[in-house]
């Protein structure tokens, strides 16, 4: 690789961030395909390839925002509700500990200070919450599932996978914002995809293109230094 190209390789790594508004622009699908097609050179055990993508777009994506946007007002009106709403993996932990949890506060905090969002606006922090469910008006959503037979490192591949997909994403002028929040829904959510009883639900991405205007895409969230997270041994 020319160093021309390295760099063009670590552009589209470093300018890849999570996209939270973004315009009502089709994506052609011969695009997407192709994006699929080079993600999926992703590793994974043994070559297993376990990762499923529903793409969904149009009435689908509709119907989907629909129902999973009715649940979550029911759940923001009734919290009780929230019981029949768990997710099939615990993607965050029971218990937070330092310095996690000071990332995570200083990552919400910085998202709703640019939104306007202060302490206590529980409406406000609801609608932001509901802005999950609505794709952030991506056009397309990409639904990952894996077969529950499968074990935990399958998740790793499809993890791998994503990342692939919102890297060659971006190389082609999209952008994407990885979404767990879509996991809570996922009985709703497999319900409208008619994925078989053998899949699970692993993550969303939605995808499209940005708006430039929109001052939430404006959120650039930082990083450690090397030294802070790497251990060099001789
Ligand atoms: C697996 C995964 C799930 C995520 N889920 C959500 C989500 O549900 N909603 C959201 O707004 N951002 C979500 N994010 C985005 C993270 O907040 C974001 O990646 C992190 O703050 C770093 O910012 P960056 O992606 O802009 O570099 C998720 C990221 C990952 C990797």
């Amino acid at each position: 690789m020319s160093l021309d190209q390295v760099k063009l390789v670590d552009q589209a790594i470093t300018s890849r961030h999570s996209v939270r508004a973004f315009l009502d622009q089709a994506v052609d699908q011969q695009t997407i395909k192709d994006i699929l097609t080079v993600a999926s050179r992703a590793p994974s055990g043994t070559n297993t390839q376990p990762w499923k993508v529903y793409v969904v777009t149009g009435q689908k994506r509709q119907e989907m925002i629909d129902r999973v946007c009715k649940a979550q007002l029911e759940v923001s009106q009734n919290p009780e509700l929230a019981k029949q709403y768990t997710e099939t993996f615990a993607y965050y932990p029971e218990k937070w500990i330092s310095p996690f949890i000071d990332r995570r506060r200083e990552n919400g905090w910085g998202l709703y200070g640019l939104l306007n969002i202060q302490k206590g606006e529980k409406e406000k922090m609801a609608a932001q919450q509901l802005r999950n469910y609505q794709l952030f008006d991506a056009p397309v959503a990409l639904y990952f599932t894996v077969n529950k037979a499968m074990g935990v490192g399958s998740k790793m591949d499809i993890s791998m996978m994503i990342q692939n997909v919102m890297i060659a994403a971006k190389a082609r002028g999209l952008d994407t914002c990885p979404q767990a929040a879509w996991n809570h829904f996922h009985p709703i959510v497999l319900d409208v995809l008619n994925a078989p009883d053998d899949e699970e639900l692993v993550c969303t991405v939605a995808l499209g293109y940005a708006d430039p205007q929109h001052i939430v895409n404006t959120f650039i969230t930082p990083r450690l230094p090397v030294e802070e997270f790497t251990v060099f041994l001789d």
